[in-house]
């Protein structure tokens, strides 16, 4: 079978991280596209501002909470194309990492992603039904930096989980692609850290992320970028020399007030 096209005019759409700063982003260009919305998150009272914005139902729920993983799990099986978009991003000095920080960022960056993954992408095939699943990963998924040590293991996770799932797929009526932003100005968690970035090292805007994932569920492509080409380039040169790039980065100054989210 080829890889399905998904028409978003009446999708049926869950966002995870729906509050955030990308994932408002997300969900504007999704309903200007006329997808049905269903926007999750913790924050309710920033899901309900969003929602009157957007249309679309509100489900709060805890990614670190397994009940809550449940219930959401149960909700995006009646869902076509279902975003995996939160996530954070709260690895601090190595000196205070602990077992618990570690379980929460494995719960919401990969544990959940993946649980909603599976059982997403299970419930469309034994259906017979077109579906898009779309996981936002990061450049920190091809590239290690200083002090991001859990927020790189969960990306480099999720990106290999994605890539290989979207192998299992072809041929299928259902895809899965994984959008990959760079620094992203404006709004989100780059933006409200404050991170100061070496001098021509550009960044791209939430609207870019939105488009990008639009681009994933319409492609179904396996990896859908959204940084520039000279930071994408950087990234997979990091990648398959990181030894040299750590050398370099510590040349450069790079620390965890640089590091890409
Ligand atoms: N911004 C960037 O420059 C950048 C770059 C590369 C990749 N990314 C990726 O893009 C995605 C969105 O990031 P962002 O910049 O929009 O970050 P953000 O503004 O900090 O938003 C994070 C979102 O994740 C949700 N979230 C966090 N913990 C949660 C939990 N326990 N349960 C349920 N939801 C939870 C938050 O909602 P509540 O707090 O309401 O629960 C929020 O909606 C993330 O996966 C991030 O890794 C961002």
């Amino acid at each position: 079978m080829d890889q399905p096209r998904i028409d978003l005019r009446g999708a049926r759409v869950m966002v995870t991280g729906a509050s955030g700063g990308l994932g408002a982003a997300i969900c504007s260009e999704l309903a200007r596209r006329g997808a049905e919305l269903v926007l999750t998150a913790r924050r309710r009272e920033l899901l309900v501002d969003l929602a009157a914005r957007t249309g679309g139902e509100v489900v709060v729920a805890d990614l670190a909470d397994r009940l809550d993983v449940d219930r959401l799990t149960e909700e995006a099986l009646g869902c076509d194309v279902l975003v995996l978009n939160a996530g954070i991003g709260n690895d601090g000095p190595l000196e205070e990492a602990t077992a618990d920080g570690a379980d929460l960022v494995l719960d919401v960056n990969l544990r959940a992603p993946i649980q909603m993954s599976l059982a997403f992408v299970q419930h469309a095939l034994a259906e017979r039904r077109r579906a898009a699943l779309v996981t936002v990963g990061s450049l920190s998924g091809i590239v290690a930096t200083p002090n991001t040590r859990m927020y790189n293991a969960t990306k480099f996770g999720l990106r290999g989980f994605t890539l290989s799932l979207h192998q299992d797929l072809l041929g299928t009526s259902v895809h899965a692609s994984l959008v990959a932003p760079g620094f992203i100005r404006d709004a989100g968690m780059f933006a409200e850290n404050d991170i100061e970035l070496p001098p021509g090292v550009r960044t791209k805007s939430p609207q870019d992320v939105a488009d990008a994932v639009v681009r994933a569920v319409e492609s179904g492509d396996a990896e859908v970028f959204a940084a520039p080409p000279e930071l994408r380039a950087v990234a997979k040169f990091s990648g398959l020399l990181p030894g040299l790039s750590a050398s370099i980065q510590r040349r450069l100054g790079v620390s965890e007030r640089t590091s890409s989210r």
